[in-house]
């Protein structure tokens, strides 16, 4: 197991003349550990297939031909093919795109929050979002949701008056908890307040009703801002996009505020690549959809409270030391993300082999006298994942019959992975 990131390297920094609001902080960010099964960052669990790496080979081969040029600052065709891809009748000048919707999000609050200003959000809720604030030294207000993770329009659209959030953040579906809030809480926020209303649809590919959208929303409320990413369902998380969609006014306030040429030519050819091949790269989102439903309904045969997600993840718990289950999993090769409200933990939708691992595992965390042990019956002893491109719906079994989550799991409890 290897820690990417060392802390320890933050030490140096007593001795610099850092600003007051980032003393003691940590980078944000889950571990990046070299695990059997990473189920922590919500990512899309297959790689590309092999037509869509050509695309990107060829991609990347043409545009190594002129990096001695900027490139273009605008990306307008990427922005026009991002457009083409949410529908709505969009076009580039109402799509603003930037190296993951961090970024983008950035943007917003770079342009309508800052010294004086506030943004708010609805808790428990995506983390980023508190640090956007700090860098952009905006203040921070984070009201809480009901007890059903809903978010309450009365006390919101008081809280947004109260504090005179500039900002509003509203992650749908919720990350960590997976929740949705209807459309319309989000339309009766817009008409109820002057902020700028980023409604964060990071996992809309995955909900039950993807149309479902805020987008639908954006001809009737100029300070809308829909935030989306090529990060989960897209599989391209690695290449960094993420977009908005919005008015022409919100999309030239952040042309003011992003650095120059701040998406690479790589970066826009890849994401042009990838945009033409939507089909194939999103193939897998309604079988991870429904990966994530099954778990959700294994996790609360086991007893265990999970909010109703319609995203690819779900929130487990709680458990008196939320830590000490972390670990135990961690043990047995399963990275998860501990994160939202204390004694719950959050799972990511994985492949049929990494959930049957994921499922070997807790079982084994939690009840360790009624572990299945199908995998003592493996009799592949490779543990090496399937050297195939297309992703099966079902557990791989080699040709012996044993399925790779067997042989991986009869590896790792004997600390072999
Ligand atoms: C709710 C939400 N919004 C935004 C993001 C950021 O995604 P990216 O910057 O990769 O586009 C994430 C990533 O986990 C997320 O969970």
């Amino acid at each position: 197991m290897t820690l990417t990131t060392d802390t320890a390297e933050l030490a140096g920094l007593a001795d610099l003349p850092l600003r007051d609001e980032l003393v003691g902080a940590k980078p944000y960010g889950a571990p990046q550990l070299d695990v059997a099964v990473a189920l922590n960052v919500n990512e899309n669990p297959y790689a590309p297939p092999s037509k869509v790496r050509s695309s990107f080979e060829a991609a990347i081969a043409d545009v190594a031909k002129h990096l001695n040029r900027y490139p273009d600052r605008d990306a307008v065709a990427l922005r026009g093919a991002l457009a083409d891809y949410l529908g709505f009748g969009l076009d580039y000048e109402r799509i603003w795109a930037a190296n993951g919707s961090n970024e983008a999000m950035t943007h917003i609050l770079q342009a309508f929050g800052g010294p004086g200003r506030t943004a708010l959000t609805f808790g428990p809720t995506y983390s980023m979002y508190p640090e956007y604030a700090r860098n952009t030294h905006t203040n921070f207000v984070e009201v809480p949701r009901t007890a059903t993770f809903d978010i309450d329009v009365e006390a919101a659209v008081a809280a947004i008056a109260e504090h005179k959030a500039s900002v509003v953040f509203i992650a749908n579906p919720n990350n960590p908890t997976g929740t949705r809030v209807p459309l319309s809480t989000i339309e009766a926020i817009c008409a109820r307040s002057e902020a700028i209303v980023v409604v964060d649809e990071a996992y809309q590919e995955f909900t039950h009703y993807p149309d479902d959208s805020a987008l639908s929303l954006l001809g009737e409320y100029p300070r809308l801002v829909v935030a989306r990413t090529m990060s989960k369902a897209f599989a391209f998380a690695g290449a960094r996009v993420g977009y908005l969609a919005s008015s022409k006014g919100v999309v030239d306030a952040c042309r003011v505020v992003r650095l120059p040429y701040h998406l690479s030519d790589p970066t826009q050819a890849l994401a042009l690549a990838a945009l033409k091949h939507a089909d194939l790269l999103l193939a897998q989102v309604s079988q991870l959809a429904a990966t994530c439903q099954s778990t959700q309904r294994w996790l609360r045969d086991l007893g265990l409270d999970v909010p109703p997600s319609q995203a690819n993840f779900a929130l487990f718990g709680p458990f008196d030391d939320a830590h000490a289950v972390w670990e135990a999993l961690l043990e047995r090769g399963v990275l998860v993300r501990e994160v939202g409200p204390l004694g719950y933990l959050r799972v990511s939708a994985g492949t049929p082999d990494e959930m049957a691992v994921f499922r070997f595992a807790l079982q084994d965390v939690l009840h360790p006298e009624s572990t299945p042990t199908p995998l003592a019956e493996s009799t592949s002893t490779s543990g090496e994942i399937p050297a195939d491109d297309a992703p099966s719906d079902t557990v791989v079994e080699d040709e012996s019959g044993a399925s790779w989550a067997g042989a991986l799991w009869t590896k790792i409890k004997r600390r072999d992975w």
